[in-house]
């Protein structure tokens, strides 16, 4: 199942740029991120990326004319402002000094980002959120099961998936997408599905399903990252959540045939999206009990140079 839709993602992945298209974006996402570490190494080279930037700047050409007021738009902006920054910066080669001439022929997107969106001094200082309040939610954060039946307001769940988003990934690909159900009827039927929910799962208000897309990659070796880079997208939604006294439950996705085939007609799955996992939230009940899930003490959690 897995293989199917890796060779999936490859072919989606390897497909022409086009505007509209999930797999470009992907693409430009990669190597925008990979130019704006050839811009902030130490020493900078004088001449990089030479091997990519004519089809870095293929795809963001394909994309030009989207507003950035969307979501490719914003993409666009961000490949232009970094694209720009590297031609100042870059010496001459025959394949920069070809890219950058196509570069320069390409009309301007529409933009709404005032400021540069390129990169820039690392920001330190103090943070509202201290070691102290983190560890109190981390403490206080359970895998809760039983929720009062209280819809989540989307504000709330919204803010949390802006946390989310902010997590790290594999060459900032972000190969994921959240599914969010919060209509009761839709809930009961995405939530049914997996096993690990039998019992509990008629009373969660809202449930959100991580879906990676295989189509972010180019080479089969990168398949786990849907996995990881979900992963830590998903915890930080569920601190997200846990911050506004909202509480979650993570939820495995076995892999099984059957249970496979459910969810994606259930979620009108693309053949190359897989879940990652599911995530179940809600206020919780007062009155229901968590298991004291006992954490490994720090002695057995770690250890440092061996
Ligand atoms: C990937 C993953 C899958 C999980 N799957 C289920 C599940 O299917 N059903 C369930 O009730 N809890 C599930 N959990 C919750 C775990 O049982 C829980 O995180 C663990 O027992 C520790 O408890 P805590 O989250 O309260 O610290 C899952 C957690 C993770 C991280």
């Amino acid at each position: 199942m897995e293989a199917v839709a890796v060779a999936a993602g490859l072919a989606a992945s390897s497909a022409a740029p086009i505007p509209g298209n999930e797999a470009r974006r992907y693409a430009l996402r990669r190597a925008i991120h990979r130019i704006e570490k050839g811009l902030i190494s130490r020493p900078r080279r004088p001449v990089f990326a030479a091997d990519y930037i004519e089809e870095a700047v293929d795809a963001y050409c394909a994309g030009v004319g989207t507003c950035d007021a969307d979501a490719q738009g914003r993409l666009q902006t961000w490949a232009h402002d970094v694209l720009e920054a590297y031609f100042a910066a870059v010496g001459s080669h025959p394949a920069v000094d070809r890219a950058r001439a196509r570069f320069d022929a390409s009309p301007a997107s529409a933009r709404d980002q005032v400021d540069p969106v390129r990169p820039y001094t690392v920001r330190t200082g103090p943070l509202a959120v201290t070691i102290d309040g983190m560890l109190e939610m981390a403490v206080r954060r359970r895998s809760v099961r039983h929720y009062l039946p209280k819809p989540v307001p989307r504000e709330v769940v919204d803010k949390a998936l802006v946390v989310a988003g902010y997590s790290p990934s594999a060459c900032n690909r972000q190969p994921f997408v959240f599914r969010v159900f919060d209509d009761p009827a839709l809930v009961r039927k995405v939530a049914s599905i997996p096993m690990g929910t039998a019992g509990f799962y008629e009373g969660f208000p809202g449930v959100a399903v991580i879906v990676g897309q295989l189509r972010a990659f180019r080479n089969p070796r990168d398949r786990h990252l849907i996995y990881i880079d979900g992963s830590l997208a998903a915890m930080s939604f569920v601190y997200g959540l846990e911050s506004q006294g909202v509480s979650s439950c993570c939820i495995n996705w076995p892999e099984i045939a059957e249970k496979e085939e459910q969810m994606a007609q259930a979620l009108g799955l693309a053949a190359d999206e897989r879940p990652v996992m599911l995530v179940s939230f809600g206020y919780a009940d007062p009155t229901a009990m968590v298991p004291y899930s006992q954490k490994k003490p720090l002695s057995e959690l770690r250890s440092y140079n061996k």
